[in-house]
């Protein structure tokens, strides 16, 4: 397909309805979508449009099989005002695994960065300008093809939505270490972003938040004893000056706020080892007076910085200081509306 992208805009802007700098992320959304269709094999008709509803046949497989993933993003302000994307080359690259794992056709990675540029650029009056906030970006792809049977499906659509958004935890979490239900296995989909894997999460996390946690600290399926993942994001520990973060052995997405806040520490001198990490050596570091600090990382959420892990055996404090996930809190932050320079080369303007 030619990668050029038709735009039809609005009339009118809904953003004045909205007030960007007090919102919680995904409750409003921004006036356009970007739209492609799969068909015969090929993506076509690449187009940015008003954002309506998508009339879908009630056989339409996603419904059924599950043939659903999706990505996520965000947009923030440059200081001079420029649309900025983070890595975006990241998540074409990460929606292509998916892609292929749930048996779904590819989405050229250029047209999917130069889509998100286009849209990005076309909505950034609805880009929130403080600290944290940001403009939430959500590729997504699904199969639209009416068939009843079990195979895949010949049809799809790929669609970016957008919804501003605020900070998502404004204090530190609590997380349940939970040990009857499991988020992934190996070989199974838990390295894609396929939307079954969080409907999969959706009652264990509110089991979790029944018993005042705030989100589920998932442990390997085998043993519950290898820690994973936690709610939606990968996790570090700091141990005795030193950070670790689960390795990917493949039943954890590789997140792209984990890759960059490993390659973050790193520039800031700090050890990062990724291997698998048991909940007791947690439990040890804690018990000798050597864990430091925890923070999960996912782009919705940025950073998150751990209070507590338990269940009904089980609690784990950490010290109330911690100076580290700040300052890659911090530093993220900064880089991502060119506050510091950006030694990485993350940052794409989206114009
Ligand atoms: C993200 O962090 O972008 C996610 O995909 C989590 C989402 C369920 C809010």
């Amino acid at each position: 397909m030619t990668s050029e992208i038709k735009i039809t805009k609005v009339t009118q802007s809904r953003v004045s309805e909205v007030n960007l700098e007090n919102i919680t992320m995904g409750t409003n959304f921004t006036d356009h979508m970007f739209i492609c269709d799969y068909e015969n094999g090929e993506w076509n008709n690449a187009r940015i449009e008003p954002l309506v509803l998508i009339p879908t046949h009630p056989a339409a497989m996603a419904l059924h099989y599950g043939q659903a993933i999706f990505e996520g993003m965000k947009a923030t302000l440059g200081k001079d005002g420029t649309p900025l994307l983070f890595r975006p080359e990241e998540n074409a690259k990460r929606m292509n695994f998916s892609a292929d794992r749930m048996g779904m056709p590819s989405f050229p990675e250029d047209l999917f960065v130069e889509a998100l540029k286009q849209f990005t650029a076309l909505e950034k009056n609805w880009i929130p300008k403080s600290t944290g906030s940001a403009l939430y970006l959500r590729p997504f792809m699904y199969a639209d093809e009416a068939f009843i049977g079990m195979r895949a499906a010949t049809s799809f659509k790929f669609i970016v939505m957008a919804s501003p958004a605020g900070p998502f935890f404004s204090r530190k979490i609590k997380l349940f270490a939970e040990k009857k239900y499991v988020r992934a296995v190996n070989g199974g989909t838990g390295e894609a972003k396929a939307a079954g894997n969080y409907a999969a999460a959706i009652r264990p996390t509110e089991y979790a938040k029944a018993k005042g946690f705030d989100q589920v600290l998932w442990l390997d399926a085998q043993d519950f004893e290898y820690i994973q993942e936690v709610g939606t994001m990968n996790i570090f520990f700091k141990i005795d000056g030193k950070f670790i973060t689960p390795s990917l052995t493949g039943s954890i997405l590789s997140g792209i706020t984990r890759m960059s806040v490993i390659d973050l520490l790193r520039s800031k001198g700090f050890e990062v080892t990724e291997r698998p990490i048991t909940i007791s050596e947690i439990i040890e570091a804690s018990k000798n007076g050597t864990l430091e600090e925890a923070f999960g990382t996912g782009t919705a959420v940025g950073i998150a910085m751990v209070e507590e892990i338990g269940n009904n055996d089980l609690s784990i404090k950490f010290p109330a200081e911690n100076p580290v996930s700040v300052m890659v809190n911090d530093t993220l932050n900064a880089i991502k509306v060119q506050d510091i320079k950006d030694e990485f080369g993350w940052i794409v303007e989206a114009k």
